[in-house]
């Protein structure tokens, strides 16, 4: 099996990964924190290690406010919901994951914001002049996904929060598909608040992920309950990262997560990076001059991720992504992606493309069959529809 469906999550993670997530949970997994003896007293610092880690990573000051959740859904439910007042007026794009859509949606639809969607150029990059264009004097926050899933493009996530920062707004960036593979630095980026997921290219499980918050921002708990600190305050403490860290946390994926991180500062984000765009560039050579496929996107790789959309012409893309798997042993990703208004900008609702994304363990000799079983495919393709 050749898999390229590394958008969705990573796989295979880093052979550190596995290896400390067994032997943790074989040998070490007490409760962190909730009692006195070593055992759980090393499992929490355990956990904080894991928070410098990502902390380091992201160019966060204080580690403390960087709290842990699910994934980047979780995260993000977790900064809009905790943010949002009645009246507020949001800034976001058509490009964005339904993990930022949803939330904000049902917000709008219960009457208690009004949010903005501005649009990407046909490339699929966004100009900070439009989201500067759309401020109005309710504006709160802008949310932003940093890499697009569908067409792997980079928004300049830098300018737009220096913006922001100027108009006295706050920054939510989504970097579920950015973070572990291009530079994100909070400071620097005036990023208010950072959603990120452990499972894509952090290299972690499943079940792990977070949400840093800056120290402009406060959050109204999203979940309160146990925190191991502060057990007679009636309600949650106020200090972080216990005010937004209720209950036991997923301490063995955060092991997990750990190893990934300190994988991916090893090996460095740019190598990887580079790795991937590599393969990406292989791909467009491969199929770019082939009149049978649509390719989504720039032409180039520069300001873009290691994922591309493209369509068989004449053929829908869930066939597409059966015939890979059931005949040529290749999984890739087809439909909409949970990105349904990427898929309306570059012409592909409601269909959707073939997703095709390379990861760190993937090599040319996987794309070079990829590249053969499609012409394959779109060969058959016309074959069949002349008969
Ligand atoms: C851009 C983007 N945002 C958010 C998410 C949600 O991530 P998770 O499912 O880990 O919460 C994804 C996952 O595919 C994504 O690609």
């Amino acid at each position: 099996m050749i898999y390229l469906d590394n958008a969705a999550t990573s796989f295979p993670k880093p052979s550190e990964v596995y290896g400390e997530m067994d032997e943790f949970f074989r040998e070490r997994a007490a409760n962190p924190g909730r009692a006195g003896y070593r055992l759980s007293t090393e499992a929490e610092k355990g956990i904080e290690t894991t928070r410098k880690a990502l902390a380091g990573l992201f160019g966060a000051r204080e580690p403390q406010r960087l709290v842990f959740t699910l994934n980047a859904t979780d995260a993000i439910n977790m900064a809009v919901k905790g943010l949002l007042n009645p009246g507020d007026h949001v800034i976001t794009t058509t490009l964005e994951h339904n993990a930022v859509t949803r939330p904000l949606n049902s917000l709008e639809r219960q009457g208690v914001i009004t949010v903005t969607r501005v649009r990407p150029s046909p490339q699929g990059f966004l100009d900070p002049g439009d989201i500067k264009r759309a401020i109005t004097p309710k504006t709160r926050l802008v949310a932003l996904v940093h890499a697009s899933n569908v067409l792997g493009t980079v928004q300049p996530i830098g300018d737009v929060g220096r913006l922001a920062r100027e108009k006295d707004l706050l920054f939510l960036v989504d970097a579920a598909q950015s973070a572990g593979l291009w530079p994100v630095n909070v400071e620097e980026q005036c990023i208010d608040l950072l959603a990120f997921t452990g499972h894509k290219s952090l290299f972690g499980p499943p079940g792990t992920g977070g949400l840093y918050v800056g120290g402009r921002v406060e959050l109204r708990p999203w979940r309160e309950g146990g925190t191991g600190v502060d057990s007679q305050n009636p309600v949650q403490p106020e200090d972080m990262p216990f005010r937004l860290e209720g209950g036991t946390p997923n301490f063995v994926g955060l092991a997990g997560l750990k190893a990934g991180v300190e994988f991916v500062s090893r090996t460095g984000t740019d190598k990887i990076r580079r790795h991937g765009q590599v393969l990406l560039s292989q791909l467009l050579h491969a199929l770019g001059d082939d009149k049978r496929f649509t390719l989504y996107g720039p032409s180039d790789t520069e300001n873009r991720s290691p994922i591309l959309s493209l369509n068989i012409k004449g053929m829908e893309p869930q066939v597409v992504g059966t015939i890979l798997d059931e005949s040529f042993g290749i999984a890739v990703r087809s439909g909409l992606h949970c990105a349904p208004g990427t898929h309306r900008e570059i012409g592909s609702f409601p269909q959707g493309t073939v997703r095709i994304s390379p990861g760190f363990f993937n090599t040319g000799d996987d794309i070079a069959q990829v590249a053969l079983a499609l012409k394959e495919i779109a060969s058959s393709a016309a074959v069949s529809s002349r008969e």
